[in-house]
C-alpha cells in the first residue's frame, strides 16, 4: 500500500511481535547478565532474577511464534529471500555506504520501495539473527530449563555445557544485534522517522 510517499511497510501482527521482542529481549538482556555475574544486582535476589529471565524468556518464545506464522503466512515472507546474484557484492556496497558514503553525500545503493523493505545488509543481518541465533537461544534455554531433555555427553564432551555456551553466545550475539540495530534505525529522514515507522506501520520514503 501506498500513499503520499508512505509505505504501509509493518502490518499490525508485526508491529505486536516486534513490540513484545523488543521488550522481552531487553529484559533477558539485563537479567542474562545479572545472572552471569552472580545474580545479586542488590535490587533483586538471585532466585527472582531466574524467575524473571524464564518468564520472559517463555513469551519471548511464543511471541516468536507470531514472526513464525507470519512470514510463513503473509507476504513478509518475500523481504527475506535471499538472492543468490551479487551474494557478496550487494551487502558490501551497503556497508561501503554505511562506513563512508553517507557521509560524502552519496545516495542509498539500494533505496527502500513497495518491492525492496530491507537493504541487502539488513536482509542478512535479520535472517541470521531471526532464523539462527533467536530460535538457537529459544532451544537452548528450554534444555537449560529442562535439563533432562540434554544428551549427557556429544563427543565426550557435557551436554549441559554446550548448552550453556550457546545460550550465552547466542544472547551475546543478539545484544551486539541489538545495538547495531538501534543505530542503524537510527539512519533516515531524521534520527526518530524509523522508530515512529514501527510504531504506526508507515514508511517515508
Ligand atoms: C528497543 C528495542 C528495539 C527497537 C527500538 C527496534 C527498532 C526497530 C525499527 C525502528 C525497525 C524498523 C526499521 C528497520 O527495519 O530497521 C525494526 C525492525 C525490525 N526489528 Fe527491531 N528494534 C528493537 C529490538 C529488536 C530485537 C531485540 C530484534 C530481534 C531479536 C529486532 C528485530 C527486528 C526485525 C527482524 C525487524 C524487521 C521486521 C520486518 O519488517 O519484517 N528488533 N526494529
Amino acid at each position: 500500500m501506498n500513499s503520499n510517499n508512505k509505505i504501509y511497510f509493518y502490518p499490525v501482527w508485526l508491529r505486536i511481535w516486534h513490540g513484545i521482542n523488543a521488550l522481552g529481549i531487553i529484559i533477558l538482556i539485563i537479567t542474562g547478565i545479572s545472572l552471569q555475574s552472580g545474580g545479586e544486582s542488590g535490587f533483586i535476589s538471585f532466585n527472582l532474577n531466574i524467575k524473571i529471565h524464564n518468564f520472559a524468556g517463555a513469551i519471548v518464545s511464543f511471541n516468536y511464534l507470531i514472526f513464525l506464522l507470519g512470514n510463513l503466512f503473509t507476504e513478509n515472507s518475500k523481504f527475506y529471500i535471499v538472492k543468490p546474484r551479487n551474494f557478496i557484492k550487494r551487502p558490501l556496497k551497503q556497508a561501503y555506504y554505511y562506513a563512508w558514503g553517507m557521509f560524502h553525500g552519496m545516495k542509498p545503493p539500494y533505496p527502500l520501495s513497495e518491492k525492496r523493505k530491507f537493504n541487502p545488509l539488513q536482509k542478512y543481518f535479520y535472517l541470521i539473527v531471526m532464523y539462527i541465533a533467536v530460535p538457537l537461544v529459544i532451544f537452548s534455554g528450554i534444555g537449560l530449563m529442562f535439563p533432562e531433555l540434554i544428551f549427557d555427553k556429544i563427543y565426550n564432551v557435557s551436554g549441559v555445557l554446550i548448552t550453556a555456551v550457546t545460550h550465552s553466545a547466542m544472547g551475546f550475539f543478539i545484544s551486539i544485534f541489538l545495538i547495531i540495530h538501534l543505530y542503524v534505525a537510527s539512519i533516515g529522514k531524521s534520527p526518530l522517522e524509523n522508530f515512529k515507522s514501527i510504531v504506526n506501520g508507515w514508511h517515508h520514503v
